[in-house]
């Protein structure tokens, strides 16, 4: 399996809404970010899925080395 690239070291504060299904790029690759585009293909990477249960700001994990994927956890601040 291919290792997970960083996309950008801090999060990415997005507005989601109650409800909604979202899927996490996992593997940094995806030009859509913080979400998967299909990009991971042949890494053996997935997308994580994350579902809003509130309109709420969610701090999605750029750098994708979080330990709490798809959320942040300040493991950015190590790298
Ligand atoms: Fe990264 Fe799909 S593009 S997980
Ligand atoms: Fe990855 Fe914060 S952006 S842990």
């Amino acid at each position: 399996m291919a290792e997970a690239v960083c996309a950008q070291k801090s999060p990415y504060a997005i507005d989601v809404e109650d409800g909604r299904a979202y899927f996490w790029c996992a593997c940094g690759r995806s030009q859509k970010q913080p979400f998967c585009d299909g990009s991971h293909s042949g890494t053996g990477i997935q997308p994580t899925r994350y579902k809003a249960e509130r309109a709420e700001t969610v701090y999605f994990c750029g750098c994708k080395s979080t330990k709490n994927g798809p959320l942040c956890d300040g493991t950015h601040n190590t790298l």
